[in-house]
């Protein structure tokens, strides 16, 4: 009896790895769209200094050392199996997963260009540095997420 007692214990701790795989798509989709909703948001802060419509020339550093650290967490909120669901991410972010990486990627680069150009204070620079990351979120949405 003890044996098989610790017959089954040996089971368990042998299926636990497998469990702690287990995930819940629904948080990932929601914790990627709270990701993405916040960059945006970091996009349209730094579009609007840029426009004059608002004095804050200092916070676009911070909005751009935001938008890149964002940019860092993107592969992560896309793990394989958190596909299923209310997701507007195609099924091509996981069967094409070196596109994928390679269009956040360059998405990352933008941000860490954008940041340096945001370092050196040159409106311009700011100006063209944001159109390369705008150009890369919409890179990324053609291919790998679904139209509305
Ligand atoms: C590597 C690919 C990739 C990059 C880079 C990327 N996105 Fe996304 N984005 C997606 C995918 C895929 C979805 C759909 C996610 C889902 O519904 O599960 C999405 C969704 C969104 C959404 C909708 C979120 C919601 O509430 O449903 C917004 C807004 C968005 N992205 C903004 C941005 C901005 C701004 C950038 C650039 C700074 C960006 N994204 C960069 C792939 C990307």
């Amino acid at each position: 009896m003890k044996r098989l007692a610790l017959y089954a214990t040996g089971i368990l701790m042998i299926s636990t790895p497998v469990l702690a795989e287990d995930i819940d798509p629904e948080a990932y989709i929601k914790y990627r769209e709270h990701l993405m909703e916040n960059a945006k948001h970091h996009t349209q802060g730094i579009g609007d200094i840029l426009k004059g419509k608002l004095h804050l020339p200092g916070n676009i550093i911070h909005h751009a050392r935001a938008l890149d650290e964002i940019a860092q967490m993107i592969p992560s909120a896309f793990p394989e199996g958190s596909d299923f669901g209310e997701t507007s991410a195609k099924d091509n972010v996981w069967s094409d997963a070196d596109g994928f990486a390679a269009a956040a990627k360059k998405s990352r680069e933008a941000t860490a260009a954008l940041v340096k150009a945001a370092e050196s204070g040159d409106t311009q620079q700011v100006g063209q540095a944001m159109a390369a990351v705008g150009d890369s979120c919409k890179g990324c949405h053609q291919e790998y997420r679904k139209k509305k």
